[in-house]
């Protein structure tokens, strides 16, 4: 039988589900249209195909459509108006869909300083279509098939000269692999590890959950690295059961501050005697405000160190672009995992940022952003200074986020995440950055962290205020 039919849009209307069960042919339409306003597909105010229209797609005959639309109408799922047809009526909407396992419910957000995100409003769309426009010109057929799990050459050459400039890191397109943002490039080399018998990861006492969500995904353990001013205690590494470790050398997330050089000498060190690898996560290297970045830690040992590079920062998350710098002898097996994983990234979005970068728009996007973040940054230390002077901003000056710390007998955290649902302010808390292993220091203050990067120019005052008024409560 047709279960097909055509609502504006298509609508599967499934009547073998009520056949199966005995019931007639109205009855199993009945029930079908039921459930397709239940569950949200027909939504109040569909206008719904007349009965004849509907009849014809289903292959059965009108009036068993006219007399299920009469029996729904008089239970209140639809309503019939002269002229305008038979609609979904309101009392048959269902409540909102309860979201997928693991997507958490938006409440109501006025102040977006969740710390992860740029302003988005800043995305450079002149620039990117500009060079999408050449990209697209100038791309071989052969670029729209499958190719290189490391992806395209034109990008890796381009990344290459980029990062050896700008981060310092010493590689070769050959060694470069393009992924679907850090976060896939983190999964990947984990499992590639995984498949060389490593099974502890090292990791900074405080990160991103998600991040240490995909490392246990990938089946290793993980052991946390204590951090203090200095950065990651990377002696902690010398006889621990861990033959990998993740650092965020150039500006710890979230705590902000950058691992001292001797504890890059210690870490490499480390990695040289036993055979280990560290994963350096630069996410946010181009942000620093206060003088040049430190280089990256890659260029101490390019074949002991995976240097990782995202477009998360400085472009913009949803691009789902990333990079790795790999070891030789890891770019087999990560290739492996790639190709496992999706066979290659998108080609047109890396012959696109190719263009970007070569075109130095990049470079440029990459400054103005960087005068902007500085601009809110100090806004956001001057305010405070003034309006909350009690409240401790930590970390460098750089990135697109800040610890705040709150003077002793404030809320405690969770009361700050509920107050901040209540003036409609989003952020993050230190505590949920923290490794589940580890134990919050007795005289631990509260601390807010917070992504001043993420609101526009616009909102960003605001955004300020309203975030004065939840660290004086
Ligand atoms: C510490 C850290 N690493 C990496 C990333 C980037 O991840 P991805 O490139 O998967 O978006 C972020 C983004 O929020 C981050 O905060």
């Amino acid at each position: 039988m047709e279960s097909w039919a055509t609502f504006g849009g298509d609508l599967h209307l499934d009547l073998s589900a009520g056949r199966a069960r005995g019931l007639g042919l109205r009855a199993a339409l009945e029930d079908a249209l039921r459930s397709a306003v239940r569950d949200g597909r027909l939504t109040a105010g569909t206008r719904l195909l007349s009965s004849r229209a509907l009849a014809a797609d289903l292959g059965i005959a009108r009036n068993t459509v006219a007399e299920a639309y009469t029996q729904l109408s008089a239970e209140g799922w639809l309503t019939s108006r002269q002229g305008s047809g038979t609609m979904v009526a309101e009392r048959g909407t269902p409540p909102a869909a309860a979201p997928p396992p693991g997507v958490r419910p938006k409440p109501a957000v006025r102040h977006d300083l969740m710390p992860g995100s740029p302003d988005l409003s800043r995305f450079p769309r002149a620039a990117w279509l500009a060079a999408t426009r050449r990209a697209l010109a100038g791309a071989p057929h052969e670029a729209f098939g499958l190719g290189d799990p490391r992806g395209r050459i034109e990008l890796r050459r381009a990344l290459a000269d980029y990062l050896a400039r700008v981060r310092g890191v010493r590689t070769d397109p050959e060694r470069l692999l393009v992924c679907s943002g850090y976060t896939q490039g983190l999964g990947l080399v984990c499992r590639a590890l995984h498949e060389e018998g490593v099974r502890t990861l090292a990791v900074e006492e405080y990160g991103l959950p998600p991040q240490r969500a995909v490392i246990d995904a990938a089946g290793l353990a993980t052991v946390a690295l204590p951090l203090d001013e200095g950065g990651a205690r990377t002696e902690a590494l010398l006889g621990s059961p861990a033959g990998a470790a993740v650092l965020t050398p150039a500006h710890q997330f979230p705590t902000g501050v950058a691992l001292r050089a001797s504890r890059r000498a210690t870490a490499v060190a480390w990695a040289r005697a036993t055979g280990g690898i560290l994963i350096e996560d630069d996410y946010d290297g181009e942000f620093r405000y206060d003088r040049q970045p430190l280089g990256a830690m890659q260029a101490l040992d390019p074949d002991r160190v995976v240097y990782a590079g995202t477009a998360a920062k400085s472009l913009a998350p949803g691009l789902r672009l990333g990079w790795l710098a790999l070891p030789s002898r890891l770019v087999e097996p990560v290739m492996r995992q790639k190709r496992l994983a999706d066979g290659q990234s998108g080609a047109l979005e890396q012959l696109t940022l190719a263009e970007l970068i070569t075109s130095g728009d990049y470079d440029r996007h990459i400054r103005r952003s960087r005068l902007q973040y500085r601009k809110r940054r100090d806004q956001l230390i001057a305010v405070l200074a003034e309006r909350a002077p009690e409240v401790r901003v930590t970390g460098l000056s750089a990135g697109l986020s800040a610890v705040l710390e709150l003077p002793p007998g404030s809320l405690g955290e969770q009361d700050l995440l509920r107050q901040a649902q209540w003036l409609g302010i989003s952020l993050s808390v230190l505590s949920w950055c923290r490794a589940p292993s580890v134990e919050p220091a007795p005289d631990a203050r509260s601390a807010l962290v917070v992504g001043y990067g993420t609101p526009s120019d616009r909102a960003f005052p605001a955004a300020l205020d309203a975030l004065c008024t939840l660290v004086r409560l």
